[in-house]
């Protein structure tokens, strides 16, 4: 409402998010979180198993320090860069989330910041001062020091995002009390934090493992030795990730898991539903059967065997990510703020006076006969743009063409403004509409002729912006002086009697 609105009609502007995050966190728990701790220990493995005389055992550090460099090249050029690239989008697309989240979480996200830098510092020291400290036993072991310290600091990194993932989901307390303890332990904290803490080290296991098959040789004794090791360490944070999810599942507010029925949820919901269960299902058993085979039968496990397990499991978390996505709407932030991001409690306001008039760049405050498609494009980039586009994916011509059955002929007015004025109902996942009754005939006009033209929504970032004249300064001051002058005549009223 206050910032003016990017849009991207193509892509729809969600996607750009989701895939800039899901590559991100891929990225952090299989290749940062849950790889760093077991280079470490892998790294001190070499040292434990060399001999009387070695510092450590050469080929297997070799090795490891292989399976580092591509951990260390990924983690700081397109994992550091979907980092930022979160932040650019975010703050395009859905300002207003973001903003809020930033006032709630303020010195969590300080903190963040300064334990990010440090991780930044450690990889650099870690992985470059790797060779130098082959020299002596005293530079290796505190080298593996330095492994450990880099774990500790890439795991509170997720520690501290994950409660603003679980704040995103179910607020819990901060609704009546509102301050950073409160949202920073939400209900969902916790149960996120052990689900996702265990899953990274499986994930990084099983990256490890392939990984491993491409730095070796087939038959190769180090390569059966790798093997073993890494198959012990999945199997032992396996069921912990099994056990997590599932806790993680039974804290999901009951509202959200209904999100998930098919009793109220699209075909899209139910499909997402099923899909994730088989996946799940799937990825925990070839993951378990890989790591069996890797303890006990280490040399049938072979690279193209290993990228399949590999693709499950980070398919077993996109997944994830993907459904907690979807669960939380109609919200961004749970009962609090709409994803169109507007905030529930403004609702009764827009609902009276009408969207357009609180919009800071509305060029149309008051719907005329004239203004009208462009008062109709107005209220729809503010109420459904952040999730329909007009021509491209989930557009909104598509949706309301399969509703009525894809016959391509001209839309009904009357079912549409029944429709939308029932949008909550129909659909719970979409948000009530804000507006009043002058903007769903608005929106109503501007769908129809969207249908005809074709036409294509443009963001603000092509058309520029308009001030709501209502809302400009200079009507902000009129206001003000006449407030002023009134007060004024009110005081010398009342000095008179
Ligand atoms: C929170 C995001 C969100 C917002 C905001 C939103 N929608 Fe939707 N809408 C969806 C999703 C997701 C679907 C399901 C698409 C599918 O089933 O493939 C959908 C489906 C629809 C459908 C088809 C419903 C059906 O039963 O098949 C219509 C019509 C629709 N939206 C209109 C609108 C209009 C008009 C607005 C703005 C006033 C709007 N939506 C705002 C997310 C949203």
């Amino acid at each position: 409402m206050d910032i003016p609105l990017f849009h991207l009609d193509w892509l729809n502007n969600r996607m750009l998010i989701a895939l800039i995050a899901t590559v991100h966190a891929l990225i952090n728990h299989s290749l940062a979180v849950g790889f760093l701790p077991l280079m470490a220990w892998l790294e001190n493995k070499g040292v434990m198993n060399s001999g009387p005389t070695e510092i450590t055992d050469a080929r297997w550090d070799k090795m490891v320090y292989k399976m580092m460099w591509t951990a260390f090249i990924i983690t700081t050029t397109i994992g550091a860069m979907t980092g930022v690239g979160i932040w650019f989008s975010v703050s395009l697309v859905s300002p207003n989330s973001i903003a809020s989240l930033i006032r709630v979480f303020y010195y969590a996200w300080f903190v963040e910041w300064t334990v990010f830098v440090t991780e930044v510092v450690l990889i650099l020291i870690y992985f470059l001062t790797w060779k130098n400290s082959n020299k002596s036993i005293k530079a290796k072991t505190r080298h593996i020091k330095f492994g450990w310290y880099l774990s500790v600091f890439s795991w509170v990194t997720m520690a501290i995002i994950v409660s603003i993932l679980g704040f995103m989901m179910d607020p819990g307390n901060w609704k009546n009390d509102k301050n950073l303890i409160t949202a920073f332990t939400n209900p969902l904290y916790i149960p996120q934090l052990l689900y996702r803490t265990p899953l990274a080290m499986v994930l990084g296991g099983t990256l490890a493992l392939f990984l491993a098959s491409v730095f070796t040789k087939r038959g190769e004794e180090i390569r059966t030795n790798t093997f073993k090791l890494i198959s012990k360490w999945i199997l032992c944070w396996l069921p912990f990730a099994v056990a997590g999810s599932a806790y993680y599942f039974k804290v999901i507010p009951e509202t959200q898991l209904a999100n998930m029925n098919v009793a109220i949820g699209t075909q899209a919901f139910q499909q997402w539903y099923d899909i994730m269960w088989k996946v799940i299902l799937g990825a925990t058993s070839i993951i378990l059967i890989t790591a069996i085979l890797g303890l006990w039968k280490p040399k049938m496990l072979r690279a193209p065997f290993l990228a399949i397990t590999l693709l499950f499991a980070l398919a077993f978390m996109g997944l994830f990510e993907r459904v907690r996505e979807f669960i939380r709407k109609p919200y961004i932030i749970s009962e609090y703020m709409y994803s169109n991001l507007l905030r529930e409690e403004d609702y009764p306001l827009y609902k009276k006076d009408g969207l357009l008039k609180w919009a800071t760049y509305s060029s149309t405050p008051v719907i005329t006969k004239e203004n009208k498609i462009e008062a109709g494009r107005n209220v729809f980039m503010l109420a459904c743009s952040r999730c329909h586009t007009t021509q491209g994916v989930n557009s909104v011509v598509d949706v309301f063409d399969k509703m009525y059955g894809s016959t391509g002929k001209p839309f009904d007015e009357t079912m549409m403004k029944n429709y939308i004025s029932n949008l909550h109902n129909a659909r719970a996942y979409m948000p009530p509409f804000p507006g009043n009754k002058k903007e769903i005939d608005a929106i109503v006009a501007y769908i129809k002729q969207l249908q005809i033209t074709g036409e294509v929504l443009e963001g603000a970032q092509e058309t520029g912006v308009t001030l709501n004249p209502e809302q400009s300064v200079e009507a902000f001051k009129a206001t003000a002086e006449k407030n002023l002058a009134k007060e004024k005549t009110d005081i010398e009223n009342i000095k008179k009697k």
